[in-house]
């Protein structure tokens, strides 16, 4: 039996659904290389053993309310609730982390942010009319959802401050009405961009949320990233400055715990008003679509996190305080050694500038050649270091000349390696 692409989902054919694919096998393929491509977490902070002690813990915690041995078999070996099991201590994490007020009962569990992303885009677009807005460049994980479902998104260039330009927001939502359609919602992250790395000032935030509100368009914030700022609360969430329950908040437990529990979450504390009266959350629809998906997110995922959230009091940003700082130091030697290659001369020369996130995982360079698939495998082969091509994060198109470099998985010592080599690519 020889099935015809062109007679499976469209999506299939489509290259986006490679981008992360290729990096994976590039990545295998050139073990030695310095790689700035993954956004994988330093795996310095992992212990194997601290698994069974989370585990642990998080029993003691469900003995403690009162559960007794056979309601804690059935809590870790049955199918559980489809919201998920450790809503309050999610809620706990980000009332002292971010300052949020969240019910327990707007939040539902996910098999990490990605499928948050999926239910939420499903649930928010109810038919081909409805577009959905994504910040350009932007992440592959959004634009491939969005094209799993068949669902029209419109690119806004980012602003030169990072995050998409409120303007240029209004004008999108403007000229999709203009063709008789609904602009429904905006992706955006708003901290530590991937893949751009940069964060929407204060005032920029505050400005989006009156474009959205102005133009009716719902936001659709995600955060993996937030955490890892250097003075906390300088920048609060869109979720923190929202005011009329327009921003579905998604939460990832990959980069501030770890990327093996699968672990994530939407906040979706908006009402839904049915026929016959039937009121709910969006969060209880979420759950019905989740129902027909993932079931529920797995019992041990949640256990074992739920048991990391408990040894750090619910606060994150303080469990993460040694990683904060890895990230920071990590990015500081990044753009130091940048600067050091390539002086202020060098840079006219050659065409080569970069942006300057001020944490986070991801910078971008902008280089004078195209920084493609070809480009990337010849750097790796030839000298040694593995980065990510911009183009695929550009919806309609662009960043042809860019790449993007993530700190995170990388030591001091092998970022200043990796700088060195990279330069020296860029100088042949
Ligand atoms: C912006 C963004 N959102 C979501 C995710 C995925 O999160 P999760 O691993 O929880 O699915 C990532 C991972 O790299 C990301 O960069």
């Amino acid at each position: 039996m020889r099935l015809p692409l062109e007679d499976l989902h469209g999506s299939l054919a489509d290259p986006l659904l490679d981008a992360m694919t290729f990096l994976n096998e590039a990545t295998t393929r050139y073990p030695d290389a310095v790689s700035f491509a993954p956004g994988r977490p330093y795996e310095g902070f992992f212990e194997p053993e601290d698994v069974p002690a989370h585990l642990d813990r998080f029993l003691a915690h469900l003995a403690d309310r009162g559960l007794d041995r056979d309601a804690v078999r059935t809590a870790l070996f049955q199918y559980g609730p489809t919201k998920g099991v450790i809503a309050d201590l999610v809620a706990r994490t980000l009332a002292n982390d971010e300052g949020l007020a969240v019910a327990p009962e707007s939040l539902v569990l996910t098999v990490g942010a990605q499928e948050g992303m999926l239910l939420t885009l499903r649930a928010l677009c109810a038919g081909p009319d409805d577009v959905l807005l994504v910040s350009s460049p932007c992440y592959v994980g959004v634009t491939g959802a969005a094209r799993l479902l068949d669902l029209t998104t419109r690119p806004v260039p980012e602003g030169p401050d990072g995050g998409p330009d409120p303007e240029a927001v209004r004008e999108a939502a403007r000229a999709v009405r203009a063709e008789g359609r609904r602009p429904r919602a905006l992706y955006v992250v708003p901290d530590f961009a991937n893949p751009s790395g940069t964060s929407m000032p204060v005032g920029a935030r505050t400005r989006l949320l009156a474009v959205a509100a102005e133009e009716g368009v719902l936001v659709i914030e995600d955060n993996p990233y937030g955490f890892f700022a250097r003075t906390p609360g300088l920048r609060p969430t869109l979720k923190a400055l929202d005011r009329d329950g327009r921003v579905v908040y998604l939460g990832s437990f990959a980069k501030t715990c770890f990327p093996g529990a699968r672990l994530g979450y939407v906040v979706a504390d908006q009402e839904v008003a049915g026929p016959g009266g039937r009121r709910g959350l969006l969060a209880d629809e979420l759950a019905r679509l989740k129902s027909m998906t993932t079931v529920n997110t797995p019992a041990l995922s949640q256990a074992v996190i739920g048991g990391m959230l408990l040894a750090h009091d619910c606060r994150l940003r303080a469990a993460n305080a040694a990683a904060t700082a890895h990230y920071a130091a990590g990015m500081d030697t990044l753009l130091r050694e940048l600067d050091r290659h390539f002086p202020a001369s060098e840079r006219r020369r050659l065409g080569v500038s970069w942006n300057r996130p001020d944490g986070g995982f991801f910078a971008v360079l902008t280089v004078p050649f195209t920084a493609d698939e070809t480009a990337m495998e010849r750097c790796a082969r030839e000298y040694g270091v593995l980065w990510t091509p911009m183009a695929p994060f550009y919806p309609a198109g662009g960043g042809e000349r860019r790449l993007r470099l993530s700190i995170s998985s990388l030591t001091q010592a092998q970022i200043i390696d990796g700088v060195a080599k990279l330069a020296a690519f860029i100088g042949s």
